[in-house]
């Protein structure tokens, strides 16, 4: 009789490659808070199979780099870190150097990466973080690299519960509700990345949730390309609400919104729901509706106001923040001084600008018109001009508040005595405190206000 050999789990073949006490993981993260997320997540698959935790590359055998393709900048400077890890390989040869994140979705980044950097093992795509043990396992297994080309945009993979997540701060959590986008805004490249929509059960987002706030956490970040989108047996207002049920002292706040989806429901959840905060990041990316439209935005500006309009007639203080593309293909200076309008007439707390990058395989890098990368410049330096004008503006009736701030630690510029925080809003504040308040709310009195931070004094 054929003997069936036993499968093997290719967590267990890792941690038998593992050195107990001597291999150890590095994560290294690019790009925005999915990416975050999803580190936490590789890290606490790399722990779960033996790896101990590296300070350093140059301490790691398994390197991850979890990489963002939002820009070209972004992937530039990913490629020049992954190239001077070939000195560590070269040093010990049982590292393991795997490319994760966006940028192993794009199918001529996958080749490049397989041509050029010989000392890289794998890519792993962002929707298939879960088989980072079976990725594992192979290369360790054959000897061989491993470069999976990237699905087909127009899957919807599965949702993968249960990955061990090692969370890097213990009162600050992000909780990832939905996966992908399929909004096709034409210089995105996310929806090609990251796949189409999809939404955790609303049972399971609540369950991680109601242990996040039991375990002490003060602050919970909802995630999503595009967060108010979400669906499941319920809408995202629906979700935001039973949130609201969960006993604890923790904040709520979710990223990213688009416009398009903001429901008069989420908009009455502000005021109204437990431990939702005060604040709301909403993109506009342009103030010219004939932008918009070849951004594929699918909102114009008047739309765009009026939700501004009922929000702030819910919050007037409410902190509303955005983020705008400077140099978009076709982008006169009529178009451009509409967004500047905007700027004025919204007054924004802050604004997250970019300069237009290409992106190969989203319609807009066919455009014609492109705008020449000096005006683009000169543009977004009398839109950055504007903005910290306004946000100082903003920020000055909050001198002599006393204010409810969550210590997140020391500053990070190192200012020894100093710490950093945010408002409910999630205004930045520095404060000289004791170490002890880290990962608590204290009363911060404010004696300075900036363009950028606050600064304050701590009071009983
Ligand atoms: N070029 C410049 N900025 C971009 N963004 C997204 N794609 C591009 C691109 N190709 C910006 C948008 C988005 C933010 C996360 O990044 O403003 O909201
Ligand atoms: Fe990109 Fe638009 Fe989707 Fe945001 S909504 S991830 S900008 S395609």
């Amino acid at each position: 009789m054929e003997k069936i050999p036993a499968r093997t789990d290719p967590a267990d073949e890792v941690r038998r490659w593992v050195i107990p006490g001597e291999s150890r993981v590095y994560v290294l993260t690019f790009g925005c808070q999915q990416n975050e997320a999803d580190s936490e997540r590789l890290l606490g698959l790399a722990l779960s199979m033996g790896y101990g935790r590296a300070d350093t590359p140059e301490d790691a055998e398994l390197i991850l780099v979890n990489t963002c393709a939002i820009r070209e900048h972004a992937e530039l400077k990913a490629l020049s870190i992954i190239g001077g890890f070939k000195h560590v390989k070269e040093k010990n040869p049982r590292v393991i150097i795997g490319v994760c994140g966006c940028m192993a979705a794009e199918p001529h980044r996958v080749e490049d990466l397989k041509r050029r950097y010989p000392y890289v093992s794998f890519t792993l795509e962002p929707a298939k973080i879960a088989s980072l043990p079976s990725l594992l396992a192979g290369v360790i297994r054959t000897k061989k690299r491993a470069f999976l080309l990237p699905d087909e945009p127009t899957a919807v993979p599965p949702i993968d519960e249960g990955i061990p997540v090692e969370r890097l701060s213990r009162h600050k959590a992000w909780v990832s509700i939905m996966y992908g986008c399929n909004n096709f805004c034409t210089y995105c490249i996310v929806p090609y990345v990251r796949g189409r929509e999809r939404s955790r059960e609303s049972g399971e987002v609540l369950s991680e949730i109601k242990g996040l706030a039991a375990s002490g956490v003060k602050e919970i970040t909802l995630l999503g390309q595009n967060v108010n989108s979400y669906r499941s047996d319920c809408d995202f207002a629906g979700l935001v609400r039973r949130i609201g049920e969960i006993e604890g002292d923790f904040r709520l706040r979710f990223m990213t919104s688009h416009p398009k989806d903001v429901s008069d429901d989420l908009i009455a959840c502000f005021g109204t729901v437990p431990h939702l905060a005060p604040q709301f990041h909403l993109p506009i990316q342009s103030g010219s509706d004939g932008i918009l439209r070849k951004m594929n935005r699918r909102y114009d500006v008047a739309r765009y106001l009026s939700i501004v309009e009922r929000l702030r007639a819910r919050d007037p203080a409410i902190t509303l923040t955005s983020d705008v593309i400077v140099g978009f293909p076709g982008e006169s200076d009529a178009d451009f001084e509409a967004t500047l309008d905007l700027l004025r007439l919204v007054r924004f707390d802050a604004v997250y600008s970019f300069i237009y990058s290409p992106r190969r395989g989203t319609p807009a890098a066919e455009y014609p018109d492109p705008v020449p990368p000096d005006v683009s410049r000169a543009r977004m330096r009398r839109l950055l001009d504007l903005q910290c004008e306004i946000s100082a503006e903003k920020n000055r009736p909050l001198l002599g508040q006393t204010l409810r701030v969550l210590c997140d630690g020391p500053s990070p510029d190192g200012t020894p005595g100093i710490m950093t925080g945010r408002t409910a809003g999630g205004k930045l504040v520095h404060f000289p405190a004791p170490e002890e308040v880290a990962g608590t709310f204290v009363q911060i009195k404010i004696d300075r206000a900036d363009a950028f931070a606050l600064r304050g004094t701590l009071t009983e």
